[in-house]
């Protein structure tokens, strides 16, 4: 395997830039899993389908903004809206009339949202959410997935990787792990044991219906309609974490989708049409003590973000909905996404490479030799040869793709037919070298 990256124009500034990164953030980022070995690649530019680095390599980008993008970087139409309210003042700090607008859509397009709030990321809409639920039910207990993924709350800081008995980090509070338990995702029996032995003091299940971080295992339909009676049938509140499905895989986001309706969402990523934002919605009760107009012995604070309903983010967001709403942006990527998935598959059948590729809507993820089947988180960790996915990816880079290694790619409505086309052929170059060399 190859320490160093191989790539047209090298990497001699981002090299550079990490240098001088190291003493300034802890391991020169500010979000581990950017940090790839030797060093990450500096981005200077993005527009369209693709991204440029510091030293001038291009790649057609499938982490897409963190995938946060389902438009592609830099949509011109965004552009312009986002240009047009700078022009207007960057942020208010108050109310105002863009960030309505977007939770009026919110509220039109995804069922569960009688009530919106917005934040500035998706850990803090998870954060308020799991709040929500033990201030309106009184219990304690969160029951979440093996392997899901809810950004860096510390309420759900547990259960994220294999053998998922372990917290995702020390520093948290005591108490704070003893009071979240998890499941192998689409288990109803772990659910119905858990939700027993804790019976009346369950506030709240929160699943991500198809999880991200998780490598693309998706929750079955029929499992989310149990979820919603179970919860229902104990008062125990039913969260869905939607911040990397919200609209990306349907305005109504996954709940439209199957037809399910949690009592709270939680939503982030593309809803900021590339900007920082966080949402939190559902039921119009849940909120009653969240509202200051109205006196409560029971107030519960379920927002207070400085730059929430920022208009920037609420013009970008409002911009990207409009563009999703008037031209067919969810047929297409989902569309072309199937066919990278089918045609990945047929690649590596005809090398005769095991894999399975996961994924929904635009997003896909191919998985190396899984030795069982891959419906589990766990089994996505432990029965996967994840090292090779590393190296798959990284190797794309020099083919001119960029993923970030290990992790899901997603199509955007600017990546062209061609440029998959590109990633189909360069993929197939890859596996056959990483066999050749006894790694896959
Ligand atoms: C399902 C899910 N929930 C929550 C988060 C956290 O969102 P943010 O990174 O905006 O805090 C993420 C981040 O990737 C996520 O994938």
């Amino acid at each position: 395997m190859t320490d160093d990256y191989d790539l047209p124009n090298g990497a001699e500034q981002s090299e550079r830039l990490h240098e001088e990164a190291l003493d300034v953030f802890p391991g020169g980022v500010s979000h581990n899993i950017r940090y790839t070995d030797p060093h990450p690649l500096y981005v200077t530019e993005a527009e369209g389908s693709r991204i440029r680095d510091a030293d001038g390599n291009e790649y057609v980008d499938f982490w897409m903004n963190h995938i946060t993008s389902v438009l592609g970087h830099a949509h011109p139409e965004v552009v312009a809206a986002v240009r047009e309210q700078a022009g207007q003042g960057l942020h208010y700090g108050a109310v105002n009339e863009k960030a309505l607008e977007l939770g009026r859509r919110v509220q039109e397009f995804v069922p569960s949202a009688e009530r919106v709030r917005f934040c500035s990321s998706g850990t803090e809409a998870t954060m308020y959410a799991v709040r929500l639920a033990r201030a309106n039910t009184g219990n304690a207990h969160v029951l979440k997935t093996e392997g899901g993924w809810h950004g860096g709350n510390t309420d759900l800081s547990a259960s994220i990787h294999a053998p998922f008995d372990e917290p995702e980090t020390v520093g948290l509070p005591p108490g704070a792990a003893e009071h979240v338990h998890s499941f192998p995702v689409n288990d109803r029996t772990a659910v119905d044991a858990l939700l027993s032995e804790r019976d009346g003091n369950v506030a709240a299940i929160i699943v991500e219906p198809m999880l991200l971080a998780g490598g693309g295992i998706e929750c079955e339909a029929g499992f989310l309609e149990y979820l919603r009676d179970a919860t229902e049938d104990r008062e125990t509140l039913l969260i869905f974490d939607e911040v990397v499905t919200g609209f990306r895989v349907s305005p109504g986001s996954y709940q439209a989708r199957v037809g399910v309706t949690p009592d709270l969402t939680t939503m982030g990523k593309f809803l900021g049409g590339g900007l920082p934002v966080g949402a939190l919605a559902g039921r119009a009760d849940l909120f009653e003590h969240a509202r200051p107009d109205v006196e409560t012995d029971r107030p519960v604070l379920a927002g207070g973000g400085t730059f929430s309903m920022n208009p920037m983010t609420a013009t970008a967001g409002l911009a990207s909905l409009d563009i999703v709403e008037s031209e067919p942006v969810h047929e297409y990527t989902e569309s072309q996404a199937e066919r990278v998935r089918t045609e990945l598959a047929a690649v590596f059948d005809e090398l005769g490479i095991e894999t399975r590729t996961l994924g929904t809507s635009s997003l896909f993820l191919t998985h190396f030799q899984p030795e069982r089947p891959l419906d589990t988180v766990g089994a996505v960790e432990t029965a996967t040869n994840r090292t090779a996915l590393h190296e798959f990816h990284r190797r794309l880079l020099s083919h001119g793709y960029y993923f970030l290694p290990g992790h899901m790619g997603a199509v955007s409505y600017q990546t062209t037919e061609e440029e998959l086309d590109g990633l189909i052929d360069a993929s197939r170059a890859v596996a056959a070298e990483l066999q050749s060399e006894g790694v896959l």
